[in-house]
């Protein structure tokens, strides 16, 4: 049996693995919009976003920019298109009065750009030493990733709009027997760990290089605060007592008449969520979601503890004590399976507290890739030695004390944009994005070992 498969079996080659990426985000975008009529892709269904027709189109203006123009060295397809499809020459509220492609239109140049891109790919030199554009794939892999980011964003947008639902999944897994008997917490132990990576192909510049940090011994949750857990939080008035929030955090709370997570609604004595057009009771194990920073940081010092720093986070994720070294993931060096962790939109919500053992951490901690991405006490700054690459606007305009660093990513996030290393970051008054969060504490002198 197995010698008559072996070729089948053997691990897809990076070249492989490009077009399966790329393939998987196409079939991402086109599912996404091909859901809704004409109406709602060209309409703006909230301020904080782009129309879902200009995502769709952007998505190709930066292939063709990459991939057929950079990569390929081909002559442009569009040029006009370039100043529309630029994020930062339109805001996004401006975006809905520009003339932009229609519908029809956006998804014609999309495939004639991936119909390029594709023998660009065929072609690409992957062992290419001088250039690092097409070295291993890497800008056919960040193509995808960048795909994938505005899938996540387009999600959001369906999940922002009124209207029946379009989407469907089914539910994610039970929680497992073990779930109600885990320890509140994991002990993390003191000592150096390497961050980041420098040897991850697609990894992109905020992630690199990889670079030694020594963090204090300090308690993790073990998994994603709940609803549960944070409707304790709002029945103790914690939104309306001005000791567990910081004066931005207040002012910011105030202003926008914060009282729960957004898309929450009280009925007589029950909580109920609109989730993707339909409105369920609020379920009290799932991890909470569609909360911003500052919510998650007056939580985290209402129930006497504060946020992870994004080292800690990733030391939890990525530190293995006994080989001394840091994994690609939570469990390991393997890539995301199914019973790893909540990826891919393969579900519409985060899995119950306690779920993916297979995906726990040598810690202990849990559902730390997948579910919910995780607010971190961090401002999303450069890793020592970091270099822009290929692009000032991915990440380098981004540093500094305006934007939190979030981790981990959450079921709307494909592997392909999801590692132990991948920093996502937001303004800390965000909440459309499906962001939830753990908790932290130092350790005592004792515990530290
Ligand atoms: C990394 C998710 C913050 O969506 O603004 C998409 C990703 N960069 N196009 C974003 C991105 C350029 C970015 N985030
Ligand atoms: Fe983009």
């Amino acid at each position: 049996m197995k010698s008559t498969t072996s070729i089948t079996e053997r691990p897809p080659s990076a070249r492989a693995r490009a077009a399966a990426a790329l393939a998987r985000a196409r079939r991402r975008t086109l599912a996404l919009t091909d859901c809704l009529g004409e109406d709602e892709l060209s309409a703006q269904h909230s301020p904080l976003m782009s129309p879902l027709v200009w995502d769709l189109a952007h998505i190709g203006n930066q292939e063709e920019l990459w991939l057929v123009r950079r990569a390929g060295n081909r002559p442009a397809l569009r040029p006009d298109l370039d100043p529309l499809y630029d994020a930062f020459r339109h805001p996004r509220a401006d975006r809905p009065a520009l003339p932009l492609l229609g519908p029809e239109a956006a998804r014609r140049y999309l495939g004639e750009v991936r119909e390029q891109a594709l023998a660009v790919l065929d072609t690409a030199d992957f062992d290419a030493t001088g250039d690092p554009l097409p070295a291993n794939g890497f800008v056919f892999g960040m193509l995808a990733q960048h795909e994938q980011q505005h899938d996540e964003t387009m999600l959001a947008t369906h999940q922002l709009r009124s209207g029946p639902a379009v989407l469907d999944a089914p539910a994610p897994p039970a929680a497992p027997p073990d779930a109600a008997g885990l320890p509140r917490e994991v002990l993390v132990a003191a000592g150096p760990f390497e961050m980041g990576t420098s040897t991850e192909p697609w990894a992109l510049d905020n992630e690199r290089p990889a670079h030694t940090v020594d963090v204090p011994a300090f308690w993790l949750d073990t998994v994603p605060v709940t609803n549960a857990a944070y409707l304790d939080f709002i029945a103790d008035g914690g939104y309306e007592d001005a000791r567990w929030w910081t004066p931005e955090g207040l002012r910011h709370r105030r202003q926008a008449q914060l009282t729960a997570p957004l898309f929450w609604r009280r009925d007589g004595g029950t909580w109920l969520r609109r989730r993707f057009g339909r409105t369920e009771p609020v379920p009290l194990d799932e991890p909470v979601l569609h909360v911003c920073w500052y919510e998650a940081d007056a939580y985290a010092r209402w129930a006497g503890r504060r946020l992870p720093t994004e080292a800690e986070w990733e030391k939890a994720a990525r530190h293995d004590p006994d080989a001394g070294r840091s994994r690609r993931y939570p469990w390991g060096d393997a890539d995301p399976t199914p019973e790893h962790a909540n990826l891919g939109q393969r579900h519409l919500q985060p899995a119950p507290a306690g779920g993916y053992p297979a995906g726990a951490a040598p810690s202990g901690a849990r559902q730390l890739i997948g579910d919910v991405w995780e607010w971190t006490s961090s401002d999303f700054t450069p890793h020592p030695g970091f270099a822009a690459f290929p692009y000032r606007e991915y990440s380098e305009v981004f540093f500094g004390p305006g934007h939190k660093v979030l981790r981990g990513g959450s079921f709307a996030v494909d592997e392909v944009a999801c590692r132990g290393t991948f920093r996502n970051w937001d303004l800390p008054i965000r909440r459309q994005i499906f962001a939830g969060f753990r908790t932290a504490r130092d350790a005592g002198p004792g515990e530290a070992r």
